[in-house]
């Protein structure tokens, strides 16, 4: 079949890796995709919020099925854009419907849903602008520090945790009358902090079966020990070491078998991956936000320890089919580390020849950020490069992946070196 990859960072850069193995597919596109999936597919240079472009790329080359990256074409509704369309509604599109999407879209909409389900999550109350006064007392209510969260996308940026409760009220008069974050802060979820250990499970699921797929840990912060701005993620580690049997037990039974039991009583029509982000307190685990697509960097982790072919699994989960699939997993621990731009999360210049990359050995390196530029392969966004290797345990794949990392260079180039500081 021909396959269609919407996005362009690392996390499409694997699933193209992946898939353009498969005995099943034919044909690889990938829109926008960069100098990676170049490499592997055609690249077509359209935007994937311009759901019309989509359409006539599916049409002129064939493709029976879409497998859609990033949130935001989810969260316009590029699902039921198909499912409506007379030419596009029998192609295998990989993404929940705008209702099902809205699980990432709005924070209010999944408390609402974890509510209704019984899912653990922090306790929680949404505001607005026209009721800023009732947030700003509320918050006297809490114990710091406090948890502002604007309620739609905000790229990642839009998750407050102060410590001082004048800077809570000042920020919440920020996000809700002044904007802070547009018009994805017009409504506010204050939410309960918890105190403990990040970490993320995948499940893909036809709507009814599901099947989890392995867990990653992320490294959020630019500076090491996990210190200043949030960034899209700078590293991963695939399995999480400390989701022994029990925990992993829990987490399934009360948070993913009743989300996917959900999504089938509310009638979502859900053909994707959901991506659970959890706080595990006193090794009790608690949602703290779903998102609708796989995770980048967790991606570049978790599809290279899949045995079972990814183009299999996604026609059973389009099919409804994921009860008759059965998941192999390759049991070596995957760890990636993302190489960025000086700069970022914040300012960064693009356009850096990168060299090197060539005689990196026994790693995989999933282009993030890249284009070609006469010839030469050049830094084009703030996260470059992510360095995945697979090793008996994650402390030998990091020392690998650190090893190869020390072959790359281009100007300003920036990595963590402390991946996995917190795990013993
Ligand atoms: P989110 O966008 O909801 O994943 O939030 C971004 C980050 O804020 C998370 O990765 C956590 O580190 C932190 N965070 C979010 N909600 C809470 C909470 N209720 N308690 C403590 N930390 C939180
Ligand atoms: N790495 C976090 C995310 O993809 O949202």
């Amino acid at each position: 079949m021909n396959i269609l990859i919407l996005g362009s960072g690392g996390r499409e850069h694997t699933f193209a890796y992946n898939i353009a193995s498969s005995p099943k597919c034919d044909g690889l596109f990938v829109a926008p995709g960069n100098a990676g999936t170049q490499s592997l597919a055609t690249n077509i240079p359209i935007s994937i919020n311009d759901f019309s472009e989509v359409k006539r790329c599916v049409l002129q080359h064939n493709i029976d099925m879409v497998i859609v990256g990033p949130e935001e074409p989810l969260v316009r509704g590029i699902a039921d854009f198909f499912t409506n369309d007379d030419q596009l509604k029998n192609i295998m599109l990989i993404g929940p419907s705008e209702k099902g999407a809205a699980l990432e879209g709005s924070k209010e909409v999944a408390k609402e849903f974890m509510e209704r389900n019984s899912i653990p999550t922090a306790a929680y109350r949404s505001f607005t602008a026209d009721n800023l006064n009732e947030g700003q007392d509320f918050l006297e209510t809490l114990s710091p520090p406090y948890v502002l969260k604007a309620d739609g996308l905000a790229a990642g940026k839009g998750v407050l945790i102060l410590n001082d409760i004048n800077d809570a009220k000042t920020e919440l008069e920020n996000m809700l009358s002044h904007q802070k974050f547009g018009e994805a802060s017009s409504k506010v979820v204050i939410e309960e902090f918890l105190k403990g250990i990040e970490m993320s499970v995948f499940v893909l699921t036809d709507g009814k079966n599901y099947k989890v797929l392995p867990t990653a840990k992320d490294y959020k912060r630019i500076g090491e020990g996990d210190t200043g701005l949030n960034t899209g993620g700078m590293g991963a580690i695939s399995p999480v070491p400390f989701a022994d049997e029990i925990l992993t037990q829990k987490i399934e039974e009360r948070i993913i078998k009743p989300t996917i039991r959900g999504i089938e009583n509310e009638n979502i029509d859900y053909k994707g991956f959901v991506f659970i982000g959890l706080i595990i307190v006193n090794e009790e685990p608690y949602v703290i936000e779903y998102n609708v697509r796989m995770g980048d960097p967790e991606t570049e982790v978790v599809l290279p320890r899949l045995k079972t072919d990814l183009v299999d699994l996604l026609e059973a989960t389009y099919k409804q089919r994921l009860g008759d699939i059965s998941l192999e997993v390759d049991s070596r621990a995957a760890t990636t580390v993302m190489v960025v731009s000086g700069g970022y999360p914040e300012a960064y210049e693009k356009g850096k020849i990168i060299s090197g990359i060539e005689a990196v050995s026994d790693s995989i390196v999933f282009h993030a950020g890249t284009t070609f530029k006469n010839g030469a392969v050049v830094t084009n966004g703030g996260r470059v490069l992510a360095i995945t290797s697979l090793e008996g345990d994650y402390k030998k794949a990091l020392k690998k992946s650190y090893q190869n990392i020390g072959k790359l260079h281009f100007d300003t180039m920036y990595y963590r070196k402390d991946i996995g500081f917190d795990l013993t």
